[in-house]
């Protein structure tokens, strides 16, 4: 395995090596399964355990932040990888594009998991859910509905905090607006939030969040589980108080619902232990896994009838806009191209 690739790596260069080294010697041997995780261990860990424990497959994994769909790619038909674990539509698309995917046919998957969050050739699957939504100031902001197509509103001028229009985040929310209303009307929903925001686009979710606590915006835009991540950080109690700040308002609830984006699996191209790779697929759809996912991460489970975590339940019912994710997939390149038309980016003065 090559040392400087495992550099690259970077946060967890160190346990990347190690792990590599493992694969080398043990990659064939059965009973086994290679992992290559963007999901960080906190939440992977467990749900590994669990199926080790279940059915007696021992589970090696690689975890970085940055570059494991090129890695698999450029390790081609010598890659062990088994499975990837990311996040977000656009990299689950994504390594279908890069070829590092192959299609799977399971009954329990897609027993277990809705259509709408699986590709329909069975290249990738989702695994959880989480919204985009409006997190609005308990101070300053008296409504408690609003929509996507209201944050366009000159009344929110100078009030809104978002991230960089180009995260995939983002990308997939602002390719939800063209699947529901259009190119040429999101083209000016997009020109009009971007003249409503307080400020360029910058730092991640929980930022946006910040920005409403110390008065920069009355409303930010961020993921649900990022809610819970400040709700509950001991490390960082500073974010308890911008937690409190502020109230988690579901977009569209009277229409279509609040954008959905996935978590979700893709089975590798050249899998060496195919059988355990899906086993791992299924496992992770199965009621047990979701439990793991919603009570670690506080993020809603793919499956129907799988309990959501206090924390969660506590910010409300909500209704999801049921469209597709493969449809949010074909239009994420429209909506990338759509940012840097109206140079979203540069914030609200150009
Ligand atoms: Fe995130």
């Amino acid at each position: 395995m090559n040392y400087l690739r495992a550099l690259r790596a970077g946060r967890y260069a160190a346990l990347t090596l190690l792990t590599s080294v493992a694969f080398g010697t043990v990659a064939q041997a059965a009973g086994e399964v290679n992992v290559y995780s963007y999901r960080q261990p906190y939440l992977i860990k467990p749900l590994l355990k669990s199926f080790t424990d279940k059915t007696g497959i021992k589970a090696n994994v690689i975890y970085a932040k940055k570059g494991l769909i090129e890695r698999i790619a450029t390790e081609g038909k010598n890659s062990p990888a088994d499975v990837l674990l990311t996040v977000d539509i656009g990299r689950l698309s994504g390594a279908v594009t890069k070829g590092i995917s192959q299609s799977v046919s399971s009954a329990t998957l897609n027993k277990n998991i809705p259509a709408a969050y699986r590709d329909p050739k069975g290249n990738w699957f989702g695994l959880t859910r989480r919204s985009r939504v409006v997190y609005a100031s308990r101070a300053r902001v008296a409504q408690n509905a609003i929509t996507y197509e209201e944050l366009a509103d000159p009344k929110w001028k100078g009030k809104i905090c978002i991230r960089s229009g180009q995260h995939a985040y983002n990308v997939a929310l602002i390719a939800s607006m063209i699947a529901h209303n259009g190119e040429a009307k999101t083209l000016k929903w997009l020109e009009g939030l971007k003249a409503n925001l307080s400020q360029k686009p910058a730092g991640n979710d929980r930022a946006q969040v910040k920005g409403v606590y110390s008065g920069t915006c009355d409303i930010a835009i961020g993921n649900t589980y990022y809610m819970a991540k400040m709700q509950t950080n001991e490390k960082k109690p500073v974010q308890k108080e911008w937690a409190k700040s502020v109230k988690m308002l579901f977009p569209n609830t009277q229409g279509r619902g609040a954008h959905i984006n996935i978590s979700g699996v893709v089975l590798a191209k050249y899998a060496p232990h195919k059988d355990n790779g899906v086993k791992l697929m299924e496992f992770l759809s199965s009621v047990e896994a979701q439990k793991i996912y919603a009570k670690v991460n506080h993020e809603y489970p793919v499956t129907d009838g799988v309990a959501w975590s206090d924390l969660v339940k506590s910010w409300g019912t909500f209704k999801a806009d049921p469209i597709s994710l493969e449809k949010i997939a074909k239009l994420r390149k429209k909506a990338s191209m759509m940012v840097d038309k109206v140079r979203f980016n540069d914030g609200p003065s150009s």
